[in-house]
């Protein structure tokens, strides 16, 4: 496996071996890998002839320069599990490497980015689009895999590679969970063992929500889950919102979108989770 600095040398990598008529995948990451994170490699090393990584931890997408600061950052680690899943080139620039200078650019992709995270994380959306809109235009894949488990980070990069008229295919990959359900995420790290468990109790409160669906309008079950978790110390839901899987739009009634997602947040303590679950799927 072969481990790229510069922009340059890995265009270099990714020409030679697209001339060869090899397919490319591409797996964007800001490292601290975990299962979840590998799911993706796997299904792009399945997929595609070959396989790259980037490890970039994005300053443009913190609204929190502690968040940023204090971001964990592995990258010997992550290339040793990279390497592992078949990975054949790892790219992890300098911030100056991405930004020369500073980027300005926005993304004008409407509702999608300005709901739910966009809203209660500002400029989160513009930070990700740029930095995945560069290291689109560096490596310019055939394809490119995310994980549901940033729900709506798959439909604001959908929308940014509708508005640049790009056909690099968007792959969506199912969020790896612990046995107790939780999401795996490199924040669960901050969690205490306690609080571990009590976080569990995120994803089984939605998933005995689906069952309750055929009972309740969507506005009821989102009182309903945000009063099953708010009663949990120390957890505390930020929003819970029941949306058009693709618009991202709330809905009033269960007919009104083909696919529809329970987006949420919760704080537990300090640590802020997310997580999302289907109410069309299966
Ligand atoms: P990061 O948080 O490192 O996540 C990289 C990818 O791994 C994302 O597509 C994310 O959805 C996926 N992922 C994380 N946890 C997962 C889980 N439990 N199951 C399935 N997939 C999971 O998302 C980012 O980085 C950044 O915003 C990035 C796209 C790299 C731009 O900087």
């Amino acid at each position: 496996m072969k481990l790229f600095e510069s922009i340059k040398d890995l265009k270099a990598f990714v020409n030679a071996e697209r001339s060869t008529g090899k397919t490319i995948a591409f797996v964007p990451t800001m490292g601290a890998l975990h299962e979840g994170h590998i799911s993706l490699v796997e299904a792009a090393v399945k997929d595609c002839d070959v396989c790259i990584v980037s490890v970039f931890v994005n300053p443009t997408q913190f609204n929190d320069p502690k968040d940023l600061e204090t971001y964990p950052r592995t990258l010997e680690a992550d290339c040793k599990l990279l390497e592992k899943a078949g990975v054949m080139a790892v790219f992890s620039p300098s911030v100056e490497e991405i930004y020369p200078e500073e980027d300005t650019r926005t993304f004008n992709v409407g509702n999608v980015a300005e709901v739910m995270e966009g809203a209660y994380r500002p400029g989160h959306f513009q930070g990700v689009m740029q930095v995945v809109s560069k290291l689109f235009d560096i490596v310019n894949p055939n394809k490119a895999f995310f994980g549901e488990k940033d729900f709506q980070q798959i439909a604001v990069i959908r929308a940014m590679q509708k508005l640049l008229k790009s056909d690099i295919e968007i792959i969506a990959c199912p969020i790896v969970r612990e046995e107790s359900g939780l999401a795996l995420s490199s924040r669960n790290q901050r969690l205490s063992e306690e609080e571990r468990k009590i976080a569990a109790n995120i994803y089984r409160v939605l998933k005995e929500s689906q069952e309750l669906k055929s009972d309740m309008s969507p506005k009821d079950l989102i009182k309903w889950v945000t009063e099953e978790l708010n009663q949990i110390k120390p957890l505390q839901v930020e929003y819970f919102e029941i949306v058009d899987a693709e618009s991202l739009r709330s809905i009033n009634t269960w007919t009104e979108a083909k696919q529809i997602q329970g987006c949420i947040t919760v704080y537990c303590d300090k640590v802020r989770l997310i997580d999302n679950i289907s109410y069309t799927a299966q």
